[in-house]
């Protein structure tokens, strides 16, 4: 949603947060500021566009300052502009605060303020919150930690804020309800940030801050977490993390999708490593392992999960149908948590996230705790909101995913739930020794077979050639690969702009047939495991009325090559891990069409990676 940066120590605040801000980026970038305090002077520079605008902004200030915060804006009150761009002062100019969330009675603490003479120059509900907590320092009389309490115990909504006073030089206020924050903690210099990436080249050691937890971060102190609501002690759990450096730069990729893109087969090899034994004929997951009994009884499993996760939730559907025998409902997280859905507890509910931050996703966990399910999160950021909130989980290993337009999540995703899967059905009966080894020895080929997947790049870029300029596209898939069509479809849209629509082949005919004709491209996936006699039916029809046609075959296939326009070959595999493989193509596919229409990859218009508001 927003990205946060805070430095408080003995460098240069300055290229600190500046270089923080930019590895944050992906969460938002309408606007960005910086306020710096060198012990005296307040220096704050803020504009609308991205970091890049502020650093050539911020040459009109000093730099100065061993203090600093910053903010990356995904614009949710006030529209993108210089003034409603953070950092924002109180109306005395000694306070300033970054804040990522919302704060939803605003209105009602502005219009109390204005009634006590405050003024706004912004439209944002930040400026709101600096000022309460300016009018709660003054009526109370206390320090900005004791203020910054209080004043949070009136507001709704959620929040990740930093907060410093100029009369308090040596320390920053933290908190956190709903968006992420974690501290880094150096030798004698503390970091603040909305995940690790910003301070991970000066330390590896993290706290992450839990909801409704405040931190007064002071040089030469322990870091002083406390809850909000009733002011006890918390004790700062400090995290080790394995992240580093060179897993958040480029690394010599044009842009992060495609380092993302290409890393799959890393990933995937390292979602599996040590939890597929297949010479031993096991699989190991202590998430699992210690909660066997509720997935084995379960009346179902519930999947809750927005966009491309959600996509990864209906393949997790068809393989615990299909596989392990459990009935599975694969829900929007935005509408589960409003339906007021029947959830008893024997109900298990597994939440996808990359993130771990999705709002509607925590919301709908929350409520299914409330009414007695097992969570099970699948995440891939370590220390991440669902990740904590969730009963039990796996994380996917994938590595920071930058690109706003998921790819390895949604692979890794999909491995980490086969092998859910495919232990359940071993553990209920469903399957004999063979057929389980079967799937383990063929899932241990997976991450080859993505690689030779990716040698498809150069035939997709010049597919992308033939199609960058197309208005519309429809991408088909049937059985495990119509969610593969939807989030083909759904890679499409949100890098290039194209519309895009994926749908059950099947359903051509109960009215989308009616949009071919020759300037129609149809994306089919019609590999030889998956009702591909059916499919290929469907492509004499979308042939029949002259629709362009691009499928995604099985290598060797030679009776869809006689009737499509192009063919890209993925390797053959089991029908249920064929989403692993013939996802690839349609990822390079949207990225070189995005390429080529010039549009910004990694920070599409009007998104962010982590949407932590509803
Ligand atoms: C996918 O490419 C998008 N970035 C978006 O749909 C994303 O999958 C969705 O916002 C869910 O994010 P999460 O996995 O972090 O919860």
């Amino acid at each position: 949603m927003c990205g946060i940066v805070g430095y408080i120590g003995h460098r240069d605040a300055f290229p600190i947060v500046i270089k923080g801000l930019q590895r944050l980026e992906y969460r938002g970038y309408d606007s960005a500021g910086i306020a710096l305090f060198d012990g005296n002077t307040i220096n704050l520079s803020k504009t609308k566009g991205k970091v890049e605008d502020l650093k050539k902004k911020s040459k009109e200030i000093s730099m100065a300052g061993t203090l600093g915060i910053g903010h990356t804006r995904w614009a949710t009150h006030g529209v993108p502009n210089d003034v409603n761009s953070h950092p924002h002062y109180s109306n005395s100019g000694d306070l300033v605060i970054i804040h990522n969330g919302i704060i939803e009675n605003y209105e009602s603490i502005k219009q109390a303020l204005q009634n006590r003479g405050y003024t706004f120059k912004s439209d944002t509900d930040t400026e709101v919150l600096i000022n309460l907590i300016e009018e709660v320092q003054k009526t109370e009389g206390v320090k900005l930690g004791k203020a910054v309490q209080i004043a949070l115990n009136q507001v709704v909504g959620a929040y990740a804020i930093a907060v410093f006073d100029k009369k308090k030089p040596d320390e920053i206020v933290v908190a956190k309800l709903g968006s992420p924050l974690a501290i880094g903690v150096g030798e004698d210099e503390f970091f603040i940030a909305s995940d690790a990436s910003p301070f991970i080249e000066f330390t590896n050691n993290a706290v992450y801050l839990e909801d409704e937890e405040m931190a007064i971060v002071r040089l030469g102190k322990e870091i002083k977490l406390r809850k909000i609501k009733n002011d006890a002690v918390a004790y700062p759990n400090i995290l080790e993390l394995q992240m580093n450096l060179e897993e958040i730069e480029k690394g010599g990729y044009d842009h992060f999708m495609l380092k993302e893109i290409y890393e799959q087969p890393r990933a995937i090899m390292d979602t599996y490593r040590g939890r597929l034994l297949a010479d031993q004929g096991i699989i190991r997951m202590a998430g699992i392992d210690q909660n066997i009994e509720k997935f084995v009884n379960a009346n179902r499993i519930i999947i809750v999960a927005c966009g491309t996760s959600w996509h990864a939730g209906l393949v997790a559907e068809y393989i615990f149908e299909d596989l392990a025998r459990i009935p599975v409902e694969v829900e929007y997280a935005s509408e589960f948590r409003y339906r007021n859905p029947v959830i008893t507890d024997k109900d298990v509910l597994i939440a996808i996230s990359q993130s771990g931050e999705t709002a509607d996703t925590l919301a709908a966990i929350k409520l299914a705790k409330e009414k007695g399910a097992f969570v099970f999160g699948v995440c891939n950021v370590v220390g991440s909101s669902i990740a904590r909130e969730s009963d039990a989980g796996a994380y996917t290993h994938a590595g920071p995913e930058i690109g706003v337009a998921s790819t390895k999540a949604f692979t890794t995703q999909i491995t980490v739930l086969t092998l859910i899967a495919l232990k359940l059905a071993k553990e209920k009966g469903e399957f004999s020794g063979s057929k389980f080894h079967e799937y383990l020895t063929e899932l241990e080929t997976i991450p080859a077979k993505v690689e030779k997947a990716l040698k498809s790049n150069g035939l997709v870029e010049t597919v992308a050639e033939v199609y960058k300029d197309s208005t519309n596209c429809l991408y088909l898939g049937r059985g495990y690969n119509f969610p593969v069509a939807l989030e083909g479809a759904l890679k499409l849209k949100e890098i290039s702009y194209i519309h895009a629509e994926g749908y059950p082949a099947a359903e051509m005919k109960h009215g989308p047939i009616a949009l071919i004709d020759e300037q129609m491209p149809v994306f089919v996936i019609a590999t030889k495991k998956g009702h591909y006699e059916k499919v290929v039916s469907n492509i004499q029809e979308i042939k029949s009325r002259k629709g362009k046609i691009i499928a995604i075959v099985t290598e060797g296939d030679v009776q869809v090559k006689e009737l499509a326009d192009h063919v890209i070959e993925i390797p053959e595999t089991l029908e249920s891990l064929t989403p692993l493989l013939t996802t690839i193509p349609l990822q390079l596919l949207s990225y070189h069409i995005a390429v080529m229409r010039n549009c910004n990859v990694d920070q599409p218009r009007n998104l962010a990676k982590s949407v932590t508001v509803e």
